[in-house]
């Protein structure tokens, strides 16, 4: 008898609560949790300060038949909280976008997301206070923040640093014997990637990039435009390498992973003003197979993972079956990195494609940004929820073809988009002013942080029935939460019926131009 009243009580808690909440998810809360927002001409931001920035906690494990959505939105919820129960039929309204989710298939692992330790996201979290610093690299790195978990270190200088530099620019007398740490390794970087690891709950996993080779190693003789390595340097560029995760290991900080040099096609690009250098597919696979590869792996360093590539999706995939036709090579290439830069004219597929010819190699998004087109005239858009979509976009896509890990590019610009000595100005997901001691978190921010900081490393993609209506993409986490991310591009509200086949229905009314993560257990 008392079951019975349990589950009548129950159902009708539900049923109410459901009922409820396709009423109030359409008008849903604009003062988004402690968010400060301020309206810039591009849309809103959140603002930090010294003694204010806005926090989420981490969802408590829910009991069954229950889920939390959080929204972010451009009317302005960010990671605004609701809950509801799951109810055993629906009403019609619901089921025109049905998603299916099936946790039975599952897909790749995922090893977490982040952004880059560049010398300039470095330089501007400096120019602010210890508070401010603190809520700002908490707010990345936090539990309460939005958990990034992998952090991507320049081997010496990028375009986003003051200057352009290698560790041995001057040729000393024996080949490397100039090779030392900057400046920038000491103020800009090593302190913050300490700190970060302090905050983060998951292990922070590096990933390090060279941009270029020291002048003197190369074929012109210039930090940037077409170059090469010198053939007779690529035992001592390998070396360079080794002599870097040396240096750093000196700070006790140790790699997970290095990628074989940013963006290499820019090294044949005649126009490319910033670090860069090339290598052809060929220069490569052998630089890898016969010099980086071994060196690496007969090293100390022996399980630092290897990604190839670090450039946009274009190559993909003839320049892995390039390289890993290669016996040599492929034995040293436990992943490729990809750039989103080109991602408007190269369909998604090709990362599918890299999958089916090799299961094992890992794919992660090491780089992103925007702004970074001639036609971007304003480079930092404040409040852009345009850009905000544009990642969920992306995202969604990549996590939905075997993505397992995604970088955004510098974790603080100014608000010019820089500093960048070669003006390549873009933006980012926080933004700071050192003048007022303050920092704005960007609708990108948060839209990064509705995967980031829900679907933890460990968690395995599921399959679900894709709705044309909602972007969507799944996961099972390691705690046993189901975490599903779903992107209302529509300038109207869109019901959604969630059915799980184990736990129910869920009856959602997105908001309009929304993106929101469902969870439960
Ligand atoms: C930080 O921002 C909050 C919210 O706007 C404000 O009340 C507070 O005075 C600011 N703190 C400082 C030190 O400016
Ligand atoms: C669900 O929402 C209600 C009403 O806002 C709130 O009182 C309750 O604490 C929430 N439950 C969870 C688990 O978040
Ligand atoms: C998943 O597998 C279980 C046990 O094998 C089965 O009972 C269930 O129907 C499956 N679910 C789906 C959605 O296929
Ligand atoms: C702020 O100061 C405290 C105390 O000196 C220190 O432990 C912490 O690392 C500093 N934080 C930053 C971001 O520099
Ligand atoms: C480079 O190394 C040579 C000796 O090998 C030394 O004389 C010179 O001072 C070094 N230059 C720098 C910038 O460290
Ligand atoms: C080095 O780092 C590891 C992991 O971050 C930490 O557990 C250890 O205490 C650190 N050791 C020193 C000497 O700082
Ligand atoms: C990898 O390096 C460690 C030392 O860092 C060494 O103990 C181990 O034997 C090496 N493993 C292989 C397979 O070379």
């Amino acid at each position: 008898m008392r079951n019975f009243f349990f589950w009548f009580i129950r159902l009708e808690k539900a049923l109410l609560i459901f009922f409820l909440l396709c009423v109030s998810l359409a008008a849903s809360d604009l003062n988004a949790s402690q968010c400060y927002q301020k309206q810039f001409s591009y849309g809103i931001v959140c603002v930090c300060n010294s003694t204010h920035c806005d926090f989420t906690p981490q969802p408590k494990k829910l009991p069954n038949g229950k889920y939390i959505l959080y929204t972010s939105s451009n009317e302005g919820s960010r990671f605004t909280k609701s809950n509801g129960s799951f109810v055993p039929f629906i009403d019609s309204q619901w089921t025109s976008n049905e998603i299916n989710v099936d946790e039975n298939t599952s897909y790749q692992t995922i090893e977490g997301f982040g952004a880059a330790f560049t010398d300039s996201a470095g330089l501007n979290i400096k120019s602010l206070s210890n508070k401010t610093q603190e809520n700002l690299l908490r707010s990345y790195f936090g539990d309460d923040g939005i958990k990034y978990n992998i952090g991507r270190v320049p081997i010496g200088g990028s375009d986003f640093s003051t200057r352009a530099y290698t560790y041995a620019d001057e040729k000393g007398s024996s080949d490397l014997a100039n090779f030392s740490l900057q400046t920038e390794d000491l103020e800009f970087k090593i302190p913050f990637i300490r700190i970060a690891q302090s905050k983060t709950s998951e292990e922070l996993k590096l990933i390090a990039s060279s941009w270029s080779a020291p002048i003197w190693m190369k074929t012109n003789n210039a930090i940037s435009g077409i170059g090469f390595l010198k053939t007779k340097y690529m035992e001592l560029w390998a070396k360079y390498h080794l002599k870097f995760l040396d240096a750093y290991k000196n700070f006790n900080i140790t790699f997970w992973a290095l990628t074989t040099g940013n963006e290499p096609l820019n090294g044949i690009i005649p126009l490319n003003r910033f670090n860069s250098m090339g290598w052809t597919p060929q220069s490569h696979r052998d630089w890898i197979g016969q010099y980086m590869g071994p060196i690496l792996k007969s090293s100390e360093y022996n399980k630092t993972l290897l990604f190839a590539i670090d450039d946009q999706r274009i190559v993909l995939p003839w320049w892995m079956k390039m390289l890993m036709s290669d016996k040599e090579a492929a034995k040293y290439i436990d992943g490729v990195a990809v750039h989103w830069y080109l991602d408007f004219i190269v369909p998604v597929n090709v990362l599918s494609e890299v999958h089916d010819s090799f299961s094992n190699i890992l794919i992660l998004n090491t780089e992103a940004s925007q702004g970074d087109r001639p036609w971007d005239f304003v480079k930092v858009q404040l409040g852009s929820w345009n850009r905000a979509e544009k990642y969920a976009d992306n995202i969604i896509d990549d996590l939905n073809h075997w993505v397992q890990g995604w970088l955004e590019w510098n974790l603080a610009l100014d608000t010019t988009g820089g500093p960048n000595w070669a003006s390549n100005y873009v933006d980012a997901p926080i933004i700071v002013n050192k003048n007022k001691d303050e920092f704005y978190k960007q609708p990108m921010y948060y839209t990064i942080g509705h995967f980031s900081k829900f679907i933890t490393r460990g968690s395995v993609r599921i399959k679900l029935s894709l709705s044309s209506a909602i972007k969507s993409v799944g996961f099972k986490r390691p705690d046993g939460a189901i975490v599903i991310v779903l992107y209302n591009r529509r300038s109207k509200n869109i019901n959604v019926l969630i059915k799980d086949s184990k736990r129910g229905n869920i009856g959602l009314s997105l908001q309009k131009q929304s993106i929101n993560t469902l969870i439960y257990w």
